[in-house]
């Protein structure tokens, strides 16, 4: 993108279709640089805060293809976006998603290409991952303990996250961050030996308030809450974290620890919200661009996608118009009844 050219900020979206925007400013004054695509609702696992415990999913009919989805990725990317993350449910158990990250891989303008992933398939796709040029992985793990994850999941098995870890690990991606969604009496004693299992291997984690998406109808997610500056006063205890400037482009407000490799960040939506440098949009599995997590203002690229089979410059036009759209933030309340009824498996966070 060239920086020397204003701003594009269309009130009424209506941009010439063979015009293209150099970049996507909100109305806030945003720039949407980083995309979230979720390439699917279904998950091997049921984590409790992020499923109720019978879930029905998404007819496959309904899905956009891989095709469409890339199509999208070099849209987004044209459109001045330069990181992608593929999410889900567990993007992994999509068949034939290796392709959509080689799409995706080969797009000029995208400097990262990140993937989310519960790690129970990577010790398959690590290796396919990184040679369609996926840069970094960020693998959910909330707790070491197995009869803790078996809870935490409903069904998992540590040890497959586990030997998805050591797979990518032994790849090589530029970073590894390991994701955990603290909740209060269920994992929050296990926060230093979460970074201490961090340090042991080289990565960094990121600890992750909940929040209320979708009814789980499992725990009180206000009785639930642990802040994000417990954790770091409990870490604090053993630790020294140094305040850094980092920025992955997420959420994450990152520390280091001295001497170390690792970076611990926390995601505060409720303590330290962070929505004025929002710099996100995602697309949902069924082609919806969401325009923040927290909020339900959205536009259907997949509509856009199938009246415009050839005509990108179109679908491109739809994006931008989208912009007008984005909220200023969202507004969870722990206390009151969830008022967005989307899982999180339906967009991947
Ligand atoms: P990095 O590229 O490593 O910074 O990744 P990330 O933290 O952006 O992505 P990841 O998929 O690891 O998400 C971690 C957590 O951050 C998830 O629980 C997401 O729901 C949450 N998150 C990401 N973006 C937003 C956002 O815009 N708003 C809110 N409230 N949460 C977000
Ligand atoms: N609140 C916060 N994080 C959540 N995740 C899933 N559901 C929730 C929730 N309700 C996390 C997962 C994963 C990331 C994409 O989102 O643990 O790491
Ligand atoms: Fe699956 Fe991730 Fe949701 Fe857990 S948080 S059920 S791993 S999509």
């Amino acid at each position: 993108m060239n920086s020397q050219q204003p701003p594009f900020a269309p009130s009424s979206g209506d941009v010439p279709a063979e015009q293209s925007p150099p970049a996507l400013i909100d109305r806030f004054g945003r720039h949407v640089t980083y995309v979230r695509l979720s390439v699917t609702d279904r998950c091997d696992l049921r984590c409790r805060y992020c499923m109720s415990e019978k879930m029905t999913f998404l007819p496959r009919a309904q899905l956009l293809t891989l095709e469409e989805t890339a199509r999208l990725g070099r849209c987004f990317s044209e459109l001045g976006v330069t990181k992608l993350r593929v999410t889900g449910g567990e993007p992994l158990v999509r068949p034939n998603v290796i392709w959509l990250f080689e799409q995706l891989g080969a797009l000029a303008g995208i400097h990262d290409l990140t993937l989310t992933t519960n790690a129970t398939q990577l010790a398959n796709y690590a290796s396919a991952l990184k040679d369609a040029g996926v840069t970094r992985i960020n693998i959910s793990l909330d707790t070491l303990d197995p009869e803790r994850f078996r809870n935490i999941t409903r069904i998992g098995q540590i040890e497959r996250t586990l030997g998805g870890l050591e797979a990518a690990i032994r790849v090589g991606f530029q970073r590894i961050k390991l994701n955990a969604v603290v909740l209060k009496n269920r994992n929050h004693d296990e926060v230093v030996d979460l970074v201490r299992f961090a340090i042991e291997r080289g990565i960094d984690i990121s600890f992750i308030e909940e929040m209320p998406l979708g009814v789980i109808g499992d725990h009180d997610r206000a009785e639930a809450y642990y802040s994000s500056d417990e954790i770091r006063r409990d870490l604090a205890e053993y630790f020294e974290l140094l305040p850094t400037i980092d920025n992955t482009g997420g959420p994450s407000k990152y520390f280091r620890i001295a001497d170390e490799e690792t970076r611990v960040g926390f995601i505060s939506p409720h303590s330290h919200n962070f929505c004025g440098d929002c710099n996100r949009v995602r697309v949902t599995a069924l082609g919806r661009l969401l325009l923040c997590l927290g909020q339900e203002h959205s536009m259907d690229l997949r509509r856009t996608l199938h009246a415009n089979p050839t005509d990108d410059a179109r679908v491109k036009k739809a994006i931008v118009a989208a912009m007008d759209l984005k909220p200023s933030g969202h507004n969870f309340d722990l206390e009151a009844k969830p008022v967005i009824f989307r899982h999180m498996n339906m967009t991947g966070g």
